[in-house]
């Protein structure tokens, strides 16, 4: 559980109630899949990392920051977790790979070297500042 803060008529910041965290990569998709209808997305869990095998954002909503709404939840996801994401750009769903590429280093994915993960990019879990 978290709480969840909105800003109070004075601007201050109010607890308003408590929102529940994703436990698993399935309840995540569950619920992004309901806030962004049309959304597609595959996402699991893996021994060395979880693996997005698919995001597809519906052509006409496409643009509007619904794929990058997505990446940020997936990746709180994996910092929360302590997780690697890995993901491989392709092509097969109509996108640039080049484009996609750069769209998937803004969240943190770097070029894959660990040969234990198939994909060709990876996200390390970001570490929390003691
Ligand atoms: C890639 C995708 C998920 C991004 O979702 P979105 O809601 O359009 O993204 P946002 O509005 O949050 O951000 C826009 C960014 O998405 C990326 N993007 C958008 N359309 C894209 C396309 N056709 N090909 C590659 N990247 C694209 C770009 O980085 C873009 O930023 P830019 O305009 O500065 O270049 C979405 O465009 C999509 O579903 N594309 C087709 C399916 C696909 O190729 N999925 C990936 C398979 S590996």
């Amino acid at each position: 559980m978290a709480r969840r803060y909105v800003r109070d008529s004075q601007g201050r910041f109010a607890a308003t109630g408590t929102v529940r965290l994703a436990k698993t990569e399935k309840a995540l998709v569950s619920r992004l899949e309901r806030a962004h209808p049309g959304l597609q997305l595959s996402f699991h869990g893996g021994r060395e990392a979880s693996v997005l095998s698919r995001i597809v954002v519906p052509k006409e909503a496409r643009g509007q920051g619904t794929g990058s709404r997505a990446m940020r939840a997936i990746t709180n996801f994996a910092d929360r977790k302590g997780r690697n994401v890995a993901l491989s750009p392709s092509s097969d769903f109509g996108g640039s790979k080049k484009r996609l590429t750069e769209f998937y280093g803004r969240f943190g994915f770097k070029k894959n070297k660990d040969l234990a993960v198939s994909e060709t990019m990876l996200r390390e879990p970001r570490r929390r500042r003691r």
